[in-house]
This record gives C-alpha cells, structure tokens and sequence, in this order.
C-alpha cells in the first residue's frame, strides 16, 4: 500500500514568524497516519528542520540545481539542501517552468541530481488552460513524465509525481472529480509501463486549490495518493484540516 502525502508548498512566502505555523502543524500530528512535508522558501529550511526536529514532518525545497556544486551564483544545490535538513525536493512545479523557462530536460537533470542524493523528488506536471481546452492533456502530462523523469533510479521510495492543472493553481478552481480520476489513471499507467512494477508504489499528489472543503472528496478519487497544496499549507489550521481528511 502506498502511504499517503500531505505535501505543502510555501512558495516565496515565509519569514522566521512563520515556522510558528510548522511547529504548530508537528505537536498536532505526534503520530500522523500520512506523511506530512512542508516546503518553505530555502532560507527557512534549516531552521524549519531545526524547529520541527524530533517530530514526523518533514522538511523538503522547492526546487534545487543540477550540478553537485560550482559557480551558478544565487543557486542551491541538493547536497545542500539535505545538509540543511530537507528530505524531499519540489521540482519542475510549473511557476518555475514558466519563471525560469525549465524543460523537462533540465527537471531530469534536476530530478537526477536529487535521486543521486537521495533525496525524494516531487516533480510536478500539469496541463494549461489552453492545453485542456485543445484536447492535449493527457498528451502534455504524458510528455512531462516522459520527459521530465530520469531512466534510472525511478521507485515509490525515490519519486512523487504531483499533478497540478495550471489553471488549478492559486485560482479557486479545481478540475471535476472525473477529469482527476482520469488524469492520475493514466499516469499510473504510463509510469507503470516504463518502470515496472516499482511504479505502483510511486505516491501520485493532486494539486491545485485544495482546502479544506474539498480535500476528502479528492482523497478519495481514483490513484491519488495525497495532495500537494499551496496556500492552505500556509497555516496549521488550514493544513491539519486537510490532513485529516486524507
Ligand atoms: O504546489 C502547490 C500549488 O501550486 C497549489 O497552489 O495555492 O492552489 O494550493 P494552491
């Protein structure tokens, strides 16, 4: 069985007041049933790790370079961010393929450096609105899994894959039970045709405008495996209530 995620992702939010919310979040989950990961801005990874240090959430980043270490002024590298305390790392979350125009070439690259660190890597895929409207999603996720995830090293221990519509995110609006459903089949069957067997352990996250009022109905659809959430991670209220409902 694979063990459900309830992944949050600060963005560029957070100060050190913030980590108020983390350590909050950690006394009320001493023995969670879910893994919990919560992923501040990198300037509050470390002291996040430390907050939270001795209870079940795990600290993870948003996204990492693929060179171990060098001259790439203002980056971060994955040896880094495991020496700050995170565990997990978001890659190719879609502000980053569009900020910073990332291919699926370069979260590979990406993803590669995370896996030789051992690392978990969260990479993140997801259709625009134009794409939906065209017919091309299943397509366009296929494409970004293809391309996006390395050949080797690929396991439910080393990998989640989040879907995350880019018209979902941050807008209030959340794609119907059904197009979830389908989206998230079909990623376990593309991902079970490369990798094996190993896929049916990969955690499959939905994300996009979850709260709490529409996490269980989403928990409960088809291979989805947990979610990985925005704005309501930004508070121990809003998140608890989504874990709960996983
Ligand atoms: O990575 C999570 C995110 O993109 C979803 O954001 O605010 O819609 O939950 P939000």
């Amino acid at each position: 069985m694979r063990r459900k995620l309830a992944a949050g992702n600060w963005k560029m939010n957070g100060t050190g007041a913030s980590l108020s919310e983390a350590m909050a979040l950690a006394a009320a989950h001493p023995d969670p049933q879910v893994d919990i990961l919560l992923c501040p801005p990198a300037t509050l990874i470390d002291r996040m790790a430390d907050a939270v240090h001795g209870s079940r959430l795990a600290v993870g980043g948003q996204d990492c370079h693929a060179a171990a270490s060098g001259a790439h002024t203002g980056d971060i590298s994955a040896a880094m961010l495991a020496d700050a305390g995170a565990s997990y790392v978001i890659l190719g979350h879609s502000e980053r393929r569009t900020d910073h125009a990332e291919t699926d070439a370069a979260v590979r690259a990406k993803a590669e450096a995370v896996l030789a660190e051992g690392l978990v890597a969260v990479v993140c895929v997801g259709e625009t609105d134009a794409q939906r409207d065209a017919g091309q999603t299943l397509a366009v996720v296929g494409a970004q899994i293809k391309g996006s995830l390395p050949d080797a090293g690929v396991t439910g221990q080393s990998v989640v894959v989040a879907y995350e519509p880019v018209w979902a995110i941050g807008t209030g609006r959340v794609p119907t039970l059904d197009q979830i459903a389908e989206v998230h089949d079909f990623m376990r069957a593309e991902l079970v045709a490369r990798f094996g067997d190993a896929a049916h352990g990969i955690r499959l996250l939905y994300g996009g405008s979850v709260k709490p009022s529409n996490a269980a109905e989403i928990f409960a659809t088809s291979n989805v495996d947990g979610a990985l959430v925005g704005g309501a991670s930004l508070t121990a209220a809003d998140f608890s209530a989504i874990i709960a409902a996983l």
